[in-house]
């Protein structure tokens, strides 16, 4: 089983290592924060306390199991909102006590990056992984599993978090990502002039908060004269995810020129995004690299994930005892 409780989603999944995923539940907490325009941790830790159990006997129904089935239960032990890692890590390590069986605290963010291997065409190590989610926007060497190296991070704001604070400045809600997206979809304007971070510097950092600055400020002009319409909100949302996608597929040519991996994936909530997936196939299928990515759900946070990520290190022996972990911060590099 695979607990996620790291940020807004509360989800539950069973997986089995002959008949796959067997069952995956997910209740979002969007609604409870979109009226504050951001996660609000206190009352993100409270809902998870009220949806995790039923959440596990949903999933335990859907799979037709029961809890002494299971061979052990995984769950997200960081990087994360501390309150909301503590109420998964703590009902993880209580039902693993009752249920006699080990516990595998799992990174989050290694959980996304293997996420695509639940896919039928999943990809072998080593790969290049693009982690971009709501607080992280990395490349990261993947040798192998629990052996990452990662070779470029952002220096400011996630890409996520870059979309969800630009989506604000234009009036969109939370989260702002899929709502960015959809606005850009109604663009039949010129393309406003937007920054592309980074790119003109050699090495493979990013940086967000320059671009969303940027387009603070159009928006300020934009207003002052009036002129502030919806088709030019949809060509501002437009400019913004294209530079958004600009950057992160320049910076991902780079780093397969520098590492000569033949296999990309794409894994974190930013990941869903439709734009960016086709340009980084398009552009890295012309240099003979496959784009490797997870099915929509499983871009955004999800149990799956941390059920699939607990299963192979428990299958290598890499799982723990019954204490319960959970770390605000922690790096890939440190797992
Ligand atoms: O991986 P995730 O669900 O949670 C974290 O681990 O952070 O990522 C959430 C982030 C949010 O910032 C959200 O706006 C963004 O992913 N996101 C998207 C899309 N769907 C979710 N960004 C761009 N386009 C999307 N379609
Ligand atoms: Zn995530």
């Amino acid at each position: 089983m695979g607990i996620e409780t790291s940020c807004d989603e509360t989800a539950v999944a069973v997986f089995d290592s002959v008949r796959g995923l067997l069952s995956h539940e997910i209740y979002s907490q969007i609604d409870l924060h979109a009226k504050f325009g951001g996660v609000v941790p206190e009352l993100a830790s409270r809902d998870h306390i009220r949806k995790i159990l039923p959440l596990v006997r949903v999933a335990l129904d859907d799979a037709r199991i029961e809890g002494s089935d299971l061979a052990a239960v995984a769950y997200t032990a960081g990087p994360g909102l501390i309150g909301a890692l503590l109420v998964g890590g703590t009902t993880a390590v209580g039902l693993a006590m009752a249920w006699g069986i080990p516990t595998v605290p799992v990174h989050h963010m290694e959980a996304h990056l293997l996420a695509p291997l639940l896919e039928d065409d999943a990809p072998g190590f080593p790969f290049l992984a693009l982690l971009v989610s709501g607080g992280h926007t990395q490349l990261v060497d993947v040798r192998a599993l629990g052996d990452y190296r990662i070779l470029g991070q952002t220096l400011d704001d996630a890409a996520g978090e870059a979309f969800d604070k630009t989506a604000k400045l234009l009036g969109l809600p939370y989260p702002g990502g899929p709502a960015i997206a959809r606005l850009a979809e109604q663009s039949v304007g010129p393309q406003i002039e937007l920054p592309r971070p980074m790119l003109n510097r050699p090495g493979l950092d990013f940086s967000f908060s320059g671009l969303k600055t940027a387009v603070m400020l159009k928006v300020r002009a934009l207003e002052s004269e009036g002129l502030l319409s919806e088709p030019v909100r949809a060509d501002l949302a437009k400019s913004f995810q294209s530079a958004v996608v600009d950057t992160l597929v320049a910076k991902s040519c780079r780093a397969i020129e520098q590492t000569r991996y033949r296999r990309l994936v794409i894994a974190g909530g930013v990941g869903a995004n439709q734009s960016l997936r086709t340009t980084l196939r398009d552009k890295l299928a012309a240099l003979g690299v496959s784009v490797y990515y997870p099915r929509s759900e499983f871009c955004t946070d999800n149990g799956a994930m941390v059920a699939f990520a607990g299963l192979l290190r428990l299958e290598s022996k890499m799982s723990k005892s019954l204490e319960v972990e959970a770390h605000a911060r922690w790096s890939l590099q440190d797992i």
